[in-house]
């Protein structure tokens, strides 16, 4: 007799993208549907929340009748609702949350909290059969930079993570000071295309010798003095730039960002005799960072396997959040009705 899987309806609201997903035993993607608010922050250069909560509540029932509809699946199919309910914006998580415990509630299934930053590690281990551990994670999106010591999908060490801006943060800040669209990844990376890395000196702050922790603010400052001047009372010289300067300043900036993301991770990686290296998260979609890493990894003695997660699931999505459910689900960790978001993770 075929043993049904485990399909988990995955629900994701913590920042800008609406999401939901189903996956069967962790692994198989049965559907995967987001609605991205990019358009609605576009003009803000960043996400506002009142917007992105309005957004979710207008979104979160479509996208998830969406989701079952393209798995083929019915509610009575469906094993467990999971929801990330931290970290994130908790207008917007609430969103997810209220959805999660209503269909768990409504259906009679159980109900699972996920951790945003673990699931977007989930992402990069997705379709490996054979993870060796210990592993180090590095975890780059728009609100978190976090390096962890992963000894199975559910144990997570926290070994350090950024005191001031996100590395993706950086991107979109310093997009918004060169005047690129939002967000600010993907056309940092685009105009570095044309420019060359080495042609301005960005700082790399790595904040002593031992430290895994990151600091990011004072490269987005030092773009910003580039600019405007030390005392920030020069002309803005951005509109005045060709687009080569432009494209130059861009990959620098890349450049130093990806330099402290890649010697904090060897660090780790050394410090924890790692086997494997996880890249996830939104900057993760970042093609210099995903080449640099498996540089490194390639030259290191022994050699690591780096495993980066596909594209699509590097920014946020519902099916990480679905796969790691599943871990949860095995080893029977539910979550109640009183299930709240909460903004730190
Ligand atoms: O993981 P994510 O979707 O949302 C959060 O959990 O924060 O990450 C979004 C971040 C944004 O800051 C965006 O600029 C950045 O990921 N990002 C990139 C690239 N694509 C997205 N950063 C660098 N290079 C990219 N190609
Ligand atoms: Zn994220």
């Amino acid at each position: 007799m075929q043993v049904k899987s485990v399909d988990i309806l995955g629900i994701e609201t913590s920042c800008d993208e609406t999401a939901a997903a189903v996956v069967a035993d962790g692994k198989i993607i049965k559907s995967s549907v987001i609605a991205s608010q990019n358009k609605l922050h576009e003009k803000y250069g960043g996400v506002v929340p009142e917007i992105a909560s309005r957004a979710h509540i207008e979104q979160i029932y479509p996208v998830i009748a969406e989701a079952i509809e393209q798995a083929g699946v019915s509610k009575d199919d469906i094993d467990a609702i999971a929801v990330a309910n931290q970290p994130g914006l908790t207008i917007a998580l609430v969103v997810g949350v209220t959805a999660a415990k209503t269909l768990a509630l409504a259906w009679d299934k159980p109900l699972i909290a996920i951790n945003h930053l673990h699931a977007h590690l989930q992402s990069a281990m997705l379709a490996e059969e054979n993870l060796q551990l210990p592993a180090v994670a590095l975890i780059v999106s728009g609100g978190h930079t976090c390096l962890y010591e992963c000894l199975s999908p559910l144990e997570l060490e926290l070994l350090g993570f950024t005191i001031d801006d996100a590395a993706g943060e950086a991107f979109d800040k310093v997009a918004g000071i060169l005047k690129l669209p939002y967000p600010g990844g993907p056309a940092i990376e685009e105009a570095a295309k044309k420019g060359n890395p080495n042609a301005i000196k960005f700082p790399r702050s790595m904040l002593g010798r031992d430290s895994l922790d990151f600091s990011f603010s004072g490269i987005k400052t030092a773009v910003l003095y580039y600019c405007r001047g030390q005392d920030m009372k020069g002309e803005n010289k951005v509109d005045s730039m060709s687009e080569q300067e432009i494209a130059d300043i861009a990959a620098s900036f890349q450049a130093a960002v990806i330099d402290v993301l890649v010697k904090k991770t060897q660090r780790a990686a050394e410090k924890i005799g790692a086997e494997t290296v996880l890249l996830g998260g939104g900057v993760a979609a970042n093609n210099q960072l995903r080449t640099r890493l498996q540089q490194m990894c390639d030259s290191a003695v022994p050699q690591k396997k780096l495993l980066v997660a596909p594209k699509q699931y590097c920014t946020d999505n519902a099916v990480m959040v679905a796969s790691l459910a599943y871990y949860k689900f095995k080893a029977k960790l539910f979550a109640d009705l009183t299930l709240e978001p909460k903004a730190s993770g």
